[in-house]
């Protein structure tokens, strides 16, 4: 069989010692509640490092009306210590919409600041990293999208939200992983057509065709992440593994998700996973997943693949700090892109409102606990 990478790094590696060693101890203990929260997933011995950043951070947030939407895929220390809030690329786009906060602070790729940004163009958003950008959006331009306009005259153009603005722009609507398939089914209706374009993910495309009569014509972008994984590392872990409950993001090969018991966006492979009490589970997914559900649900055993996506890994506690002090860096979108780019997210949003609430609680609330 072939064995799957797993994740051996610590994560405090590579994050500077925040003041002196007194004031980390003293941050440390201070932050104990927070500590809590992750002492499944990080060692004792690392959360000295991690707590002074935690601790400022905290309170730039507050000082400056700064929100913290993270996506699932963080690491654990941020998911579980500075995020106010926490889902899946859905759920991140409607907290945007709906903050009081002036900042935002994305702690995600870049596409998900742009639909930030899109959806609150009155806030300021930034991004820590510049370069967290995603193999799907980069596989696909709004040029692309206008001559499969031209070849398909009349078709609408279902776009995952894993692309940039202008391709939004070009779109007639989004879609998500959790809604993929009620905006496919939804906009075919509407539009009086049997056939949907579906950009830019071949193997969501493909995995949602199976679940509908509508007909999807496909593009070829690809996650660099999951399209890794494959059907035979699946039947090697059942036969090591004997019930073990695998669980797949549609962004996987056909034959993947095929082999496995469940398929559903990150927050969805998340509620599945916590309901499966004193079981082994395999996440076939980015692999702070598992880390971040094994922190709150200790119950479950999981077998821990790693295949880390590099563009979300771009962000930390450091470079997430340094976004609060410096303001860096400010995620704009042209205005005449960015009207039409909010057209086809609000367009998903009306099609097929999220369901589901933000998964964290807002800081506050856990430091009362
Ligand atoms: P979700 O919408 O399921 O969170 O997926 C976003 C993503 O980038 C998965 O790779
Ligand atoms: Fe993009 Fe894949 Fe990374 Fe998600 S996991 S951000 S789809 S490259």
């Amino acid at each position: 069989m072939t064995e799957l990478p797993i994740r051996t790094e610590p994560l405090s590696v590579g994050l500077p010692l925040l003041g002196d060693p007194d004031e980390a101890i003293r941050a440390a203990e201070e932050l104990a509640p927070l500590y809590a929260r992750i002492r499944d997933v990080v060692p004792e011995i690392e959360w000295p490092v991690m707590a002074p950043y935690v601790k400022r951070i905290n309170a730039l947030k507050a000082e400056k009306n700064a929100v913290i939407l993270a996506h699932n895929y963080m690491t654990p220390d941020i998911f579980h210590t500075v995020a106010d809030f926490a889902g899946d690329s859905l759920q991140l786009a409607k907290e945007a919409a709906k903050t009081d906060a002036n900042l935002i602070i994305q702690a995600g790729v870049h596409f998900m600041a742009e639909t930030s940004k899109i959806l609150s163009p009155e806030k300021t958003v930034l991004i820590p990293d510049l370069r967290a950008g995603c193999s799907l959006a980069a596989s696909i331009t709004g040029h692309d999208v206008r001559l499969l306009k031209e070849k398909y005259p009349g078709l609408p153009v279902v776009t995952y939200v894993n692309t940039t603005a202008d391709v939004k722009a070009e779109s007639d609507v989004c879609c998500t992983s959790s809604n993929a398939v009620e905006i496919v089914e939804k906009i075919a209706a509407e539009r009086g057509v049997d056939t949907v374009i579906m950009v830019p993910d071949e193997y969501l495309a493909k995995n949602v065709a199976k679940q509908t009569r509508v007909k999807v014509i496909a593009y070829h972008g690809r996650c660099e992440v999951h399209e890794k994984f494959s059907a035979e590392e699946i039947r090697g872990y059942r036969a090591a593994n004997p019930g073990v409950v695998v669980l797949a993001h549609p962004e996987c090969p056909p034959d993947v998700v095929e082999e496995a018991d469940f398929a559903g966006s990150t927050s969805g492979m998340i509620a599945f996973a916590k309901e499966q009490k004193n079981a082994r589970v395999l996440m076939l997914t980015e692999c702070s997943m598992s880390d971040n559900v094994a922190a709150e649900a200790p119950e479950v055993e999981f077998i821990r693949p790693c295949n880390l996506c590099p563009h979300m890994k771009r962000i930390t506690l450091a470079n997430i700090l340094e976004c609060l002090e410096t303001g860096q860096y400010e995620v704009k979108v042209d205005a005449r892109i960015a009207v039409r780019a909010r057209e086809s997210v609000e367009a998903m949003l009306r099609l097929a409102p999220p369901k589901s609430a933000s998964k964290t609680k807002p800081l506050a609330a856990a430091a009362a606990e």
